[in-house]
C-alpha cells in the first residue's frame, strides 16, 4: 500500500540499464510510494515482466491491447501523482517530446497530468546528439524534469555523458522536483482532536468550542510528510482525512481508552484535544426536566496527557496544547510551564482563547514552550504553518 499522494508509474526503457531501475523501484517503495511499472515491449528483453511483478507486487503490463474495457492506459494516468521514466532511452525521449504515443507507457504519459520525470541513459554520442539534446530542450521547456545523466564508462570501452545516475540524486531530484517529504517516513504519530462531550442526560451535555482544526492540520502534514498517522477524533465535522486512520469517540472516557491501545505503538503523541475537565456523576436516562436543572453534580475526569505520560517510554514525544484566557502574558507563560511540568509533556503551545480566539479558526497565534527551556513565539499565522513547526520540533526530539 502506498501513502496518500504517492502513487507513481515507473516507466522503464529499452536501454541495458534497464536492471538499475529494479533498485530505484526498491528506493520509491522506501520513501512510501506505491509502483506500478509499466515497461517498454522493447525494455522486455532487459529486464522481464516477472522481475517487476515480484519487485513491485503488482500486475505489470505493457501492452495497450490488453483488458481494453477498462481503458487502462486513462485509468493508470488519472492515477498517478508522479510518472517516472528511468531508463528514457533516445527514443521514448524523443516519442514523449513529439507527443506520440503507440504503446501503454507512451499513451498513460500523454493522458496524464502528474508530474513527469525522466532519467535519461544511454551512449554519449546519443545523448549528445543533436536531436536528442533539442528534445530534451523541449521537454524541459515544458516544465518536465530531465535528470542530467551521469558521465563515465559505458558498457563498452567508451565514455562521457550518459550513464544511468546514482539511484540517490535521483531520490532526490524528484524529491525536490514534486516537493514529496519524507522526513516523518516509518514514524508513528497519535494525535487528538476536537472536544469530548460528557453527557447530562440523552439530550444535554458538557462540551467545548474545539472545532478539530488544529488536530486535522496536524494529522494532514505528518501524512503528507510520511508518517503513519492515527487521528483520535472527538465530535468533529471536517472530512475525512484520507490516508489517515481515524477512530472515533465522544467522551474523555472513550479518548482515554483509545489513547491507552494506540499509545505504546507511537512514536510521538500530540494532544490538540480539548477534553471535557469533568463529568456528571449520574448520566440520566431521560431527558431532566427544566425545573430539575438547578445544578448537576460533577465528577473530575483525568487529566489524560498526564496520566499517558505516566507509561511513556523512550524516546516517545509528547506535546500538549494550553488554552488560557486573559493575553500571552508572564503569568498565562507561568501556567503554560507549569502545565508542562504537571503533564509531563515534551513541549506545549499555548494560545489565548479570550472570547472564543482560535476556536474554528483557521489561523492561530500562541507560544511554543519546550521542556528545555526554549520558548518560540507564533505569530499568527495558518494552523498548518504551526503544524509543520510542531512536527519538526518532535521530530528533533524523536532524534
Ligand atoms: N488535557 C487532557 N486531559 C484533560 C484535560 C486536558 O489530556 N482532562 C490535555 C489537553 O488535550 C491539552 C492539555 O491537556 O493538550 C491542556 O489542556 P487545558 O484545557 O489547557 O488545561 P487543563 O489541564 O484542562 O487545565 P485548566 O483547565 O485548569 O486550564
Amino acid at each position: 500500500m502506498s501513502l496518500l499522494g504517492r502513487e507513481l508509474i515507473l516507466g522503464v526503457g529499452g536501454g541495458i540499464s534497464a536492471y538499475k531501475s529494479a533498485e530505484l523501484l526498491r528506493r520509491l517503495q522506501d520513501i512510501g510510494f506505491g509502483v506500478t511499472v509499466i515497461p517498454t515491449r522493447s525494455s522486455l528483453n532487459f529486464v522481464g515482466s516477472a522481475t517487476w511483478e515480484a519487485l513491485s507486487g503488482r500486475s505489470v503490463n505493457e501492452n495497450l491491447w490488453n483488458n481494453v474495457h477498462e481503458v487502462p492506459h486513462i485509468a493508470a494516468a488519472r492515477a498517478a501523482n508522479l510518472i517516472v521514466v528511468a531508463p528514457a532511452t533516445a527514443d521514448l525521449l524523443a516519442k514523449i517530446a513529439a507527443g506520440l504515443a503507440d504503446d501503454l507507457l507512451t499513451n498513460v504519459i500523454s493522458a496524464s497530468a502528474a508530474p513527469l520525470i525522466l532519467v535519461p541513459a544511454m551512449h554519449p554520442e546519443m545523448w549528445l546528439n543533436a536531436a536528442t539534446q533539442s528534445n530534451v530542450q523541449t521537454l524541459r521547456s515544458r516544465g518536465h524534469l530531465v535528470i542530467e545523466p551521469d558521465e563515465g564508462r559505458m558498457t563498452g570501452e567508451d565514455f562521457g555523458p550518459g550513464r544511468y545516475p546514482e539511484i540517490t540524486r535521483i531520490i532526490s531530484e524528484i524529491s525536490e522536483f514534486a516537493n514529496i517529504k519524507s522526513d516523518l517516513l516509518g514514524k508513528k504519530i497519535l494525535i487528538t482532536a476536537g472536544g469530548t462531550r460528557e453527557a447530562i442526560d440523552p439530550v444535554r451535555f458538557i462540551g467545548n468550542h474545539s472545532s478539530g482544526k488544529q488536530g486535522y492540520a496536524l494529522a494532514k502534514a505528518a501524512r503528507n510528510r510520511g508518517a503513519e498517522v492515527t487521528l483520535i477524533a472527538a465530535n468533529i465535522d471536517l472530512p475525512h482525512l484520507a490516508g489517515v486512520r481515524t477512530l472515533s469517540v465522544g467522551t474523555a472516557e472513550e479518548m482515554q481508552d483509545s489513547l491507552n491501545i494506540e499509545f505504546p505503538e507511537c512514536d510521538a503523541l500530540i494532544m490538540a484535544a480539548a477534553v471535557a475537565d469533568a463529568r456528571p456523576v449520574a448520566k440520566s436516562a431521560h431527558k431532566i426536566k427544566k425545573a430539575d436543572l438547578q445544578s448537576i453534580e460533577l465528577e473530575a475526569n483525568p487529566d489524560l496527557i498526564a496520566e499517558i505520560s505516566k507509561i511513556r517510554r523512550a524516546p516517545q514525544v509528547l506535546v500538549a496544547f494550553a488554552a488560557e484566557t486573559g493575553g500571552l502574558d508572564a503569568s498565562s507563560i507561568e501556567v503554560a510551564n507549569a502545565k508542562l511540568i504537571n503533564k509531563g509533556v515534551d513541549l506545549i503551545y499555548l494560545n489565548d482563547v479570550t472570547d472564543g480566539a482560535i476556536f474554528g479558526s483557521d489561523q492561530t497565534s500562541g507560544i511554543l514552550i519546550d521542556s528545555n527551556g526554549a520558548s518560540t513565539k507564533c505569530e499568527i499565522q495558518s494552523k498548518d504553518t504551526l503544524a509543520d513547526l510542531l512536527l519538526d520540533q518532535t521530530l528533533t526530539k524523536l532524534g
